[in-house]
């Protein structure tokens, strides 16, 4: 079958690298992509967010399946697109319904939706500027620090997370006052939690679901998990303290409930639930929902899935997840995210990147890169993704650092502690 995959970081390019290993697979199609995934798949130079020209494409390139990375397609409604358009309908998107993919688009909805299915979460209540004196009258009920989330998406900006209670009114004030545009009209503030994180990752045909490895990451830009928020500086899978305990308990309280609610409330959900989980005293508890996979948790993800991905996302495009079998790879999953310089401040593009061919026993996933004449150079602040296996973590992120030391570019930097905190 021919598969078309929109995206382009490193995301999509371990996901092509996947879908590639199926039998199934005739030829792969990737919009837009980056210069790794344009060595393995066929680029096709359109916007994921353009679905005119995402369904000329289908069509063209007679496409049996689209496979969707990011969220913004699907919040904006690639889903419902393709099921409203008689030539197009028949072809199975892999994401949610538009209202589906409100569960990251919009916190307000997700927590509602926990807690109508009474799914474990952080207490909250959500406010506008209409009732902004309500909402300092709830800080002052709290305790700190205090959680303030844009409701609608900030590209991975719009939580703020602060000491002081003054400060924090300041910064509601500011926040629907238009901070983060129309994304913080409405700001959820919900009680802090503390504790250790992970993410899961459910498939589901909308009826039966299976979940997937579960992985760790590091999104801070700084050794010891300081300094600013970065879109994720590496993953290891598994991670010790989801063990079988935990995972039942996650199975039981937070996957199951998801599963269900979505049916009781009649959101159409074939695809990707990543479930960004906290433990609190060995208790799991939801922080968000994403409606795709993580970035750079995909990176460690797939390499752990031994099954045909495709033959999954048949059952899921078919509804039929139940025939099929998920098998796991037991060894460890590393990655290792490469930077560029001043990321996630201000950063150059376009530096030449060397030593990807002397990489071995690694697997390295591009995520901001481009090629030009013959010269890969970099495109992003994250550039490269370097993913090993182990049969510990150890040796898996020994590889990956080793990897990592190999490749060069100028103001190249990597976090050294990748899986610090876990056993
Ligand atoms: P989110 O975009 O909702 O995932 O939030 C980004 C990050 O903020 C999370 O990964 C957590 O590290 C942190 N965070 C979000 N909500 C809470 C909370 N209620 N308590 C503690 N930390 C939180
Ligand atoms: N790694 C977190 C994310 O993809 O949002």
């Amino acid at each position: 079958m021919n598969i078309l995959l929109l995206g382009s970081g490193g995301r999509e390019h371990a996901l092509a690298w996947k879908i590639l290993q199926s039998p199934k697979i005739n030829t792969l199609y990737v919009a837009p992509g980056n210069a790794g995934i344009g060595q393995i798949a066929e680029i096709l130079d359109i916007s994921p967010l353009d679905f005119t020209a995402v369904k000329a494409q289908v069509i063209d390139k007679k496409i049996d399946m689209v496979v969707i990375g990011p969220e913004d397609p699907l919040v904006k409604g690639i889903y419902d697109f393709f099921i409203n358009d008689k030539e197009i309908q028949h072809i199975p998107v892999i994401g949610p319904s538009q209202l589906g993919a409100e569960l990251e688009g919009s916190k307000d909805f997700a927590k509602r939706f926990m807690m109508r299915h009474n799914i474990p979460t952080a207490k909250y209540k959500s406010f506008t500027n209409k009732n902004i004196d309500e909402a300092y009258q709830f800080l002052e009920e709290l305790k700190a620090p205090y959680v303030l989330k844009a409701d609608g998406l900030a590209a991975g900006k719009g939580v703020l997370i602060i000491n002081d209670l003054n400060e924090a009114k300041a910064e509601l004030k500011a926040m629907l006052g238009g901070m983060f545009g129309a994304a913080s009209n409405t700001v959820v503030i919900e009680e802090f939690l503390s504790g250790i994180e992970c993410s899961v990752f459910v498939l589901t045909d909308g009826k039966s679901y299976k979940i997937l490895p579960v992985a760790k990451d590091y999104k801070r830009i700084g050794e010891g998990d300081t300094g600013l928020n970065t879109g994720g500086m590496g993953a290891v899978s598994p991670v010790s303290f989801a063990d079988d305990t935990f995972m039942k308990k996650v199975e039981e309280r937070i996957v199951q409930p998801t599963v269900t609610g979505l049916q009781k409330d009649n959101i159409v959900y074939k695809g990707f639930i990543f479930i960004g989980l906290i433990e609190v005293g060995g208790e799991p508890m939801v922080i968000e929902y994403n409606v795709r996979m993580g970035d750079p948790e995909t990176e460690v993800v797939m390499l752990r899935i031994k099954s045909d991905l495709v033959d999954l996302l048949e059952g899921v495009a078919t509804e039929s997840l139940d025939k099929k079998n998920l098998e796991i790879d037991n060894r460890y999953a590393t990655t290792v995210m490469l930077v560029s310089g001043g990321y996630p401040g201000d950063y150059e593009k376009g530096k030449v990147i060397s030593g990807l061919d002397s990489v071995s026993d690694s697997i390295v996933f591009h995520a901001g890169t481009i090629e030009d004449k013959n010269t890969i150079a970099t495109n992003g602040g994250r550039v490269l993704a370097v993913s090993s296996y182990g049969n510990s973590k150890e040796e898996a992120l020994n590889k990956s650092f080793a990897n990592a030391e190999k490749i060069c570019f100028d103001g190249k930097y990597y976090r050294k502690d990748i899986g610090f905190d876990l056993k």
